[in-house]
């Protein structure tokens, strides 16, 4: 006799053992469906990129006096973006991780990290560290730090070029 999913159900009737055995096999599929999406959100970093969604135009984020060899959070939208004097330049790094996007800490612990000597960018949720040009130290971060495009107008400094994500 040929098995179908429908046995047990007969004109507006259901069988409960058929009915139960519905529910369990779409609760799995169900959880399972989740879990593989879960995995592959986390497993696979998003791509890094000009185009990013986030497109705004120049925003201003301060005076160029206010910014020095310490990395200051500002926002482009709700991009939090670090934005220093490096070598005499200004410069603008995501503070985005691009393992699976939390937040890296410039100095979290105002010394320098004990792996290198030297003072880092460390990412609390899996390690990642980036030195202060951006670069991936090592963690499981694929990359470096996104650059965010700047200018300087008038004294002011603008950030533009999208965000990453
Ligand atoms: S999010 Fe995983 S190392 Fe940063």
């Amino acid at each position: 006799m040929k098995k179908s999913l429908t046995k047990g159900i007969t004109k507006g009737t259901l069988n409960r053992k058929d009915f139960l055995l519905w529910m369990i096999g779409f609760s799995l599929s169900s959880s399972i469906i989740t879990t593989l999406v879960t995995l592959y959100k986390n497993i696979i970093p998003p791509e890094r990129s000009l185009e990013g969604k986030l497109q705004l135009s120049w925003v201003d984020v301060g005076s160029e006096s206010m910014f020095n060899e310490i990395p200051k959070m500002v926002y482009y939208g709700e991009e939090p973006i670090y934005v220093y004097k490096l070598e005499g330049e200004i410069v603008a790094f995501s503070s985005v991780c691009p393992h699976v996007r939390c937040i890296v800490q410039w100095n979290p612990t105002d010394k320098p990290n004990p792996r290198n000597g030297e003072y880092t960018y460390d990412c609390p949720c899996h390690e990642s560290s980036f030195d202060i040009y951006g670069r991936r130290l090592w963690g499981p971060a694929p990359r470096g730090l996104f650059e965010q495009k700047l200018k300087i107008e008038n004294g002011k400094v603008m950030l533009g070029g999208g965000t990453p994500s």
